[in-house]
């Protein structure tokens, strides 16, 4: 049996990581120059570009392109009339900006605890968190994965409520063969520099409604009309829109995003086929009607008892050594960020200062996504850009950590407990 890489012998992955990121090429170059000399730096040619091409990418009506995903959450919560005194239900297992979105937008958030098959909120439990201040759902497709929309939608529907779907990861991913973005009322997607498509920064809202799409406009433009310029503003609103720099480049990126995806499409089944034959190891359930996954995150659970006891940690570790850059996720679920956990009543500033009906998050417990973050393991999108023979080795890595389990637990046991 071949020796494990923490141990000495030799590293399973061969071939050299030679993926730079972000990518670009002349294209983006071009583009940043063309914008430059047009001197037309904002609100013009690029930024509308881009929504439209965007927007009908992911098979919605209106894009309104702003400077990032928390941005756009933001303003689509604005967009559907969701503010303060409101209640959102969104999932637990995500990034901050899921919550600052909300919460900027006045309403509070409600977590979901989470289907740890699917890394997605738990919509059997959706229903249970619906009061009477409940004007929203907003679902995560995380890592790019698509949620049970159908069901989310026949939830809003029953009980009056709008599904605002965070997309931030949601690029070329689709549901039923339609993009993800397209299903809610409205959606927010980020360019932020790790995401598959970047611009450095920057975001976009989309929506079918055209109602909603002036709204969200509004909210992004200093409270003017859409693409207003002048004095005219209707309502208090920020300045969040996006430069002509970034939706230049945001247009270069857009190009590679079918090729990427079909790589790492196939990339992820082949681990996912590797994976399933590990005992210890449940790779990621995709639902069937999540027809494309961008894999912005591959995910898996480790399973400590059944690899001989053997902590993720030093799993981790042992796979590193072996050359495959999995790391451990989110250690915590969101609400256990120190913001959530402090006595916000008892300050000045909080974030919550504008919210009426803000919770104690301090004696949430959520039991699934606690325990996910303990189990999960996540490769990213720039890994799942491997090359076949790469990608076939970063698997095989898999199996032998697996079968050198015994060895691990020693190697732990004399050096780290
Ligand atoms: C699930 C999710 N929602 C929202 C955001 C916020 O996007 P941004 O960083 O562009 O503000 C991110 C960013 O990583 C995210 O991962």
């Amino acid at each position: 049996m071949a020796e494990l890489a923490l141990l000495g012998g030799e590293r399973e992955v061969k071939e050299k990581d030679d993926i730079s990121w972000p990518m670009y090429d002349a294209a983006e170059r071009d583009a940043l120059i063309e914008v430059l000399e047009s001197r037309a730096w904002y609100n013009s040619s690029k930024c509308q570009e881009f929504e439209e091409t965007f927007a009908a990418f992911q098979d919605a009506k209106y894009g309104i392109a702003c400077t990032g995903g928390t941005v756009a959450l933001e303003m689509i919560c604005r967009g559907a009339g969701i503010g303060v005194g409101d209640e959102v239900i969104t999932s637990a297992y995500t990034f901050i900006g899921t919550c600052s979105g909300i919460l900027k937008a006045g309403a509070t958030v409600v977590f979901c605890d989470i289907d740890p098959d699917t890394n997605n909120l738990d919509v059997a439990e959706v229903e249970s968190l619906i009061t009477d201040r409940t004007k929203g759902i907003m679902p995560v497709h995380f890592g790019g994965l698509a949620c049970d929309l159908q069901r989310l939608l026949d939830i809003a529907e029953r009980h009056n409520l709008v599904v605002l779907e965070d997309a931030a990861h949601g690029w070329g991913s689709t549901y039923r063969d339609r993009g993800l973005g397209s299903w809610g009322l409205a959606s927010g997607f980020s360019f932020q520099q790790s995401k598959n498509m970047t611009g450095g920064d920057g975001g976009i809202a989309l929506t079918n409604d055209e109602a909603v799409a002036d709204a969200i406009g509004c909210a992004t433009n200093v409270g003017r009309s859409r693409y207003g310029r002048t004095e005219e503003s209707r309502q208090w609103g920020g300045n969040h829109r996006m430069t002509e720099f970034v939706a230049a480049v945001l247009l270069c990126q857009l190009k590679r995003i079918p090729e990427h995806t079909e790589i790492r499409e196939q990339n992820g089944a082949m681990l996912t086929r590797t994976l399933s034959e590990v005992e210890g190891i449940e790779p990621i359930h995709r639902l069937e009607d999540a027809t494309r996954v961008n894999w912005h995150v591959y995910g898996a659970r480790y399973l400590s008892e059944a690899f001989e006891g053997v902590s993720r940690d030093a799993f981790v570790r042992a796979m590193r050594a072996e050359g495959v850059p999995v790391s451990t996720g989110y250690e915590v679920p969101v609400y256990k960020h120190p913001v959530f956990q402090e006595d916000w009543k008892a300050r000045d500033y909080t974030p919550f200062a504008w919210t009426d009906a803000a919770q104690d998050y301090r004696s949430l417990h959520l039991p699934k996504v606690e325990q996910y973050c303990q189990e999960r393991l996540s490769i990213s999108q720039r890994a799942l850009l491997a090359s076949e023979t790469r990608m076939r080795d970063m698997s095989r890595a898999f199996v032998k950590v697996r079968e050198n389990a015994d060895k691990l637990r020693d190697w732990e046991r004399s050096n780290h407990r």
